[in-house]
């Protein structure tokens, strides 16, 4: 250990206050021992430093900050040099605003379009996912401020997101939910981790000894911190038990009493609370030295040219039937829709931003050499029809040459604490776009919308650019894009599906009770569609360029593929090459190609590059569930090179020698991965794959303190049901109006035990197993522990209070 000359200064009072945090954003601090505190602030896509009174949903103010593009934008540039210049500005902005901790990015795998937080996740594939976190980290952490890769881990749901099991078999855990973690901490170098509020087979994230202990820091070698997600702290010494540093955020010393009571009945040990304060002190002395002298402004230009460089590199071209786009010089143009007017270039929740500006089409097309014809909202923001302003936008569109629709998913799609039922984007605005494209046919779209969505209306259009939520400067990299000024370059990192019923994930999610079965196994996104046949409509990393690219030379060696690159067309622009792995013939199952590498080039007209991109350990490697390791299967592996998951331009083989012979699977056990058509996972096999019985996710008798508030329609009481009835139709009410309550939200879905986690210490969890009684019909029981709990927990937290203020 580090730190044993304070370690020995420390009481136990001292140090078990010192785990957890105070107020919603800080550590404690303690003058007597020189241990100063550290101030933690969302989020991935811009700092959200509440001045004022903190909160977590993004609900008060925060002091102004650059908005950038979301992580599901930025993963569809490709570029890990952007993503670490993002990280280098984020950190720059953190340090001038006092932040220490930047509790991002987010890499949660989009398992399903529907998870209301994908606009925060970069990518279907870890791989990907992994590469663009590891990019941010190195970034961040180069400024001196730490980064905070989340939610760790297999956190892929909102609903019910505080009580929640994800039930997940060992290999697709490792390969689908693990490795972008991995690849964040071993090639990035994060310094602290943020755990997730759900349990991971059984147990929660937060107290999973063999996700934080066996997988994190022993095998990964991470030796940082582990923060709680904002109240996802459940039993804070088994936590620390498991190697979890930091409960956030304010459980008042209520959480403290509790670790200390633990290592005197010996639950868990005086070794491991000073293993978690000396790491804790690590982070803390480093961070508070790294923040002298810091500079406390940042150049706001500078990282808005940034912000929409970003935003440039990450919008991806899905169609451009007859080169309409770029559009030529002069054209006449009619631009429609309300977000040319009021754009949608952020998600709602703790990731919400206050930027420092926001620019809009509607301002800025006027310094670009296009004749606006007229400008129109088209349609109303909240779904309702609006006669007079279509038949206005109509008349437009029949003066014009080329008519720009800007168009997408309203704010009350995406959002942290909810997920979306549907992939639909309303109903006023398709109906919008049908007739725009009868009226012109140089329809062009220009989608706003952090996640998947259908688009079943596709071809109405020419042309369609995916800006994805494009930060505070979009709407100059959209206009860039169009006029030609920049080619575009991205590449979806998310499959586009005909259907929400096409997605694997259809009948498994959002999970209707207490468990998430991840029946899909490891057939998340492409490596279902792809496997299972299943027709999509823009595939896994698909992107346009206003040149084309032409692939040749292949040769692959022990260490690599090397291939040529040459740009065929007569503009300069960039290229995403990417390279799939297979093996076929195969005697485990496998996706019929995973992505094991890419590299992103820029090449002048005419010029030609040789490409390498060298293999790693990930390369050919599966996690053995019989032997418990990774392995590699003996077998003559394809590489395949091309410019998207379904369009493979060349192929070349290698041979790898295996590390086993035992291998897990029997296909006869389990045809359904191995033929990949996993939709309709039956119990059994499913449990084979699990490797146990499936756990029962069915609520049954009392509602205990890890229940949440919503289940409240279970409750014996009847004061309860009401209490549900009542919030019910509060978040009813807010959803109706097109602008979600997230802190109903956040009520709704939490647990009980999180009153006691997140209100300062005036609530203990005697007092929440009190409300608890009451809400399984035990009323005056109940209530009498609520009340002899409210003044319990008072008389104590004034005596520890004092002891560690030394007054005692
Ligand atoms: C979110 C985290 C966030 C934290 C603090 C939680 O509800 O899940 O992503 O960092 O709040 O705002």
């Amino acid at each position: 250990m580090k730190y044993t000359d304070i370690l020995s200064k420390m009481t136990i009072e001292e140090k078990a206050a010192f785990l957890s945090g105070k107020g919603e954003w800080q550590t404690r601090e303690f003058e007597r021992l020189g241990i100063p505190s550290i101030f933690c602030s969302d989020g991935p896509h811009g700092i959200r430093k509440q001045a004022g009174a903190g909160d977590h949903l993004g609900l008060n103010a925060s002091l102004p900050a650059t908005c950038f593009p979301p992580a599901a934008t930025i993963a569809n540039s490709w570029d890990q040099e952007l993503g670490q210049t993002l990280g280098e500005t984020l950190g720059e902005e953190a340090m001038a605003l006092g932040v220490n901790v930047l509790l991002g990015p987010g890499l949660n795998i989009k398992r399903s379009p529907l998870c209301g937080r994908n606009f925060e996740y970069f990518s279907e594939d870890p791989y990907l996912a992994g590469k663009m976190a590891a990019s941010y980290v190195r970034g961040i952490q180069s400024k001196g401020v730490y980064a905070c890769p989340k939610h760790f881990a297999v956190n892929s749901q909102e609903l019910r997101r505080m009580a929640m099991d994800s039930v997940v078999d060992e290999r697709t855990l490792r390969e689908i939910y693990l490795t972008g973690f991995e690849i964040a901490v071993k090639e990035g170098g994060a310094k602290t981790i943020m755990s997730a509020y759900n349990e991971v087979n059984g147990t929660y994230a937060n107290e999973n000894k063999h996700l934080l202990k066996e997988i994190l820091r022993d095998e990964w070698g991470f030796d940082g911190i582990v923060i709680t997600d904002w109240g996802a702290s459940n039993d804070h010494a088994l936590g620390v038990a498991a190697g979890s540093n930091l409960e956030m955020p304010n459980p008042g010393l209520d959480s403290a009493r509790e670790l200390i009571a633990a290592v005197e009945s010996g639950k868990i040990s005086m070794a491991d609370v000073d293993a978690r304060c000396d790491e804790l002190l690590d982070a803390v002395m480093t961070l508070y030295v790294n923040a002298q002298n810091r500079k406390e402004e940042f150049d706001k230009n500078t990282h808005h040219a940034i912000a929409r460089k970003a935003a440039a590199e990450s919008a991806v071209l899905l169609k451009n039937e007859d080169s309409i786009l770029p559009l030529k010089k002069g054209a006449r143009v009619a631009i429609i829709g309300d977000f040319a007017f009021v754009p949608r270039y952020q998600g709602a929740g703790s990731s919400l931003v206050n930027p420092t500006r926001v620019e809009t089409v509607a301002d800025m097309i006027s310094s670009y050499d296009l004749q606006v014809v007229g400008m129109s909202r088209g349609y109303s923001r909240n779904g309702q029809e609006d006669a007079e302003t279509r038949k206005e936008a109509l008349d437009l569109a029949q003066k014009a040459d080329v008519v720009l629709f800007f168009f997408g998913l309203n704010e009350d799609s995406e959002s942290e604490g909810m997920d979306r039922t549907h992939m639909r984007i309303p109903q006023n605005q398709i109906s919008l776009l049908q007739e725009l494209g009868a009226a012109n046919a140089n329809l062009v779209g220009i989608i706003s919308a952090g996640s998947a969505i259908e688009m079943p209306w596709h071809h109405h259009f020419k042309a369609l650019l995916h800006c994805y939520l494009n930060g505070q400067a979009g709407a100059g990299a959209v206009l860039d894009i169009i006029t030609g000024a920049v080619n575009p370059s991205g590449k979806l990192s998310e499959t586009i599906p005909r259907r929400l019923e096409d997605t694997s994930v259809y009948r498994y999610y959002p999970s209707r009770e207490r468990t998430s079965e991840y029946r899909e196994g490891p057939f998340v996104g492409y490596r279902y569609y792809d496997t299972a046949g299943v027709p999509v409509l823009y595939p896994f990393g698909f992107g346009l360029s206003y040149t084309s690219f032409e692939y040749s030379d292949i040769s692959v060696n022990e260490s690599g593929v090397t291939f040529t690159i040459t740009n065929a067309g007569d503009r300069e622009g960039a290229e995403v090459a990417q390279m799939y792995v297979t093996l076929s013939g195969s005697r485990i199952f496998r996706p019929s190609k995973e992505l094991k590498g890419f590299a992103k080039v820029f090449l002048k007209p005419g010029e030609s590059k040789k490409v390498t991109i060298a293999f790693d350990d990930k390369t050919f490697r599966y996690f053995n569930v019989k032997t418990d390791r990774w392995e590699i299967e003996e077998g003559k592996y394809t590489v395949k090179v091309g410019p998207c998951s379904t369009e493979i331009k060349l192929s070349a083989e290698v041979s790898k020698s295996g590390t086993t012979d035992t291998y897990p699977y029997s296909k006869e056990e389990l045809p359904s991965y191995y033929s990949g058509k996993i939709e309709n996972v039956p119990d059994a096999e499913f449990e084979k794959l699990l490797g146990r019985a499936i756990p029962d996710g069915k609520w049954s008798g009392n509602l205990s303190s890890n229940d949440a508030i919503c289940q409240m329609y279970y409750a014996k009481s009847g004061l309860a049901r009401f209490a549900y009835k009542c919030l019910t139709s509060r978040k009813k009410k807010a959803d109706d109006s097109g602008k979600p309550d997230l802190n109903i939200l956040f009520i709704y879905n939490m647990p009980f035990r999180a009153m006691a986690k997140m209100t300062g210490g005036a609530v203990s969890m005697e007092m929440v197993d009190g409300i608890v009684q009451i809400v399984n019909g035990h009323f005056f029981g109940g209530l009498g522990k609520v009340i002899g709990g409210y003044f319990r927990n008072g008389k104590k937290n004034r005596i520890y209070e004092n002891k560690i203020q030394g007054r005692g």
